[in-house]
């Protein structure tokens, strides 16, 4: 089941990735399913206008045009020189391109991708912007392919609702960060009081809406896997009752286990 959820999303990002994210739709293509011509506009909810002026111009217009985001987690994440930073789900690589500027030579930007169209299109995008402290690598990021405590901060855009086992993926972020590493992901995320019936009536799998996490059941699954001072805050509507959001959590420190 999970299997056969994945691989639909694949099959979606993967012509998202060869067509063009102004094209193929996917985050944002409506209760028609998405990553094709559909009756709503990729607008200000979705993709790459949700970049400041200063971060779309430090981007190959490439990467840009490949964005599929719901935020901009890097205002989320607060990176630093010298870090270490993981993006799930790195789609086309614009996130993994800004944070390797953030961190600077001496840190470094993992992505991880299930779809092999998606790393091609990212390793593409990283050579036009000549960065030589980004690595994409393979995998699903409900199974990192990563060492136990290899990054300072974990980012992720829209990514995390399109997980067929999300308490896997909190776990794995988890996992992968140092003690007293960050997490600061944007997503979509649903008003409590919609149930799952309801969230699917406003938008499709594949396009980031109908398997959207509550609030209340993101915070519960952060504090499940074993994060700290989570919060969620919405930051605008994408559907009816429905909200891009940026997540924070922290995992705890060696002085506080
Ligand atoms: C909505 S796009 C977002 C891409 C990128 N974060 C961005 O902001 O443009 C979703 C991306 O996540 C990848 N993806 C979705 N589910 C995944 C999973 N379970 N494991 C690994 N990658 C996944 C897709 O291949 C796709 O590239």
């Amino acid at each position: 089941m999970a299997q056969d959820i994945r691989e639909q999303v694949r099959a979606r990002y993967a012509l998202a990735a060869v067509r063009g994210a102004g094209d193929a739709g996917c985050c944002g293509g409506g209760s028609a399913g998405g990553c094709g011509p559909t009756d709503l506009v990729i607008d200000e909810r979705f993709g790459a206008g949700l970049y400041g002026a200063e971060d779309a111009a430090a981007v190959p217009a490439e990467a840009l045009a490949a964005s599929l985001g719901c935020g901009n987690p890097l205002m989320v994440a607060e990176l630093r020189e010298g870090e270490r930073v993981l993006d799930l789900g790195s789609g086309g690589g614009i996130d993994v391109l800004l944070s390797a500027r953030r961190v600077g030579a001496d840190g470094f930007a993992y992505g991880v991708d299930m779809t092999d169209e998606m790393l091609d299109l990212a390793r593409a995008n990283a050579t036009r912007a000549g960065a030589s402290n980004v690595e994409f690598r393979k995998g699903t990021i409900e199974d990192l392919p990563l060492d136990d405590a290899a990054v300072d901060v974990v980012i992720s855009n829209c990514v995390v609702n399109l997980s067929p086992d999300k308490p896997a993926v909190l776990a794995e972020a988890f996992r992968v960060l140092v003690p007293g590493g960050r997490l600061g992901i944007s997503d979509v995320v649903a008003e409590d009081h919609l149930t799952p019936e309801q969230r699917a009536e406003r938008g499709s799998y594949v396009g980031c809406i109908a398997r959207a996490l509550s609030r209340t059941e993101y915070l519960q699954g952060l504090a499940a896997a074993g994060f700290v001072d989570a919060e969620v805050a919405f930051t605008h509507p994408v559907a009816d009752g429905m909200h891009g959001a940026i997540v924070r959590a922290r995992k705890p420190g060696p002085q506080e286990v």
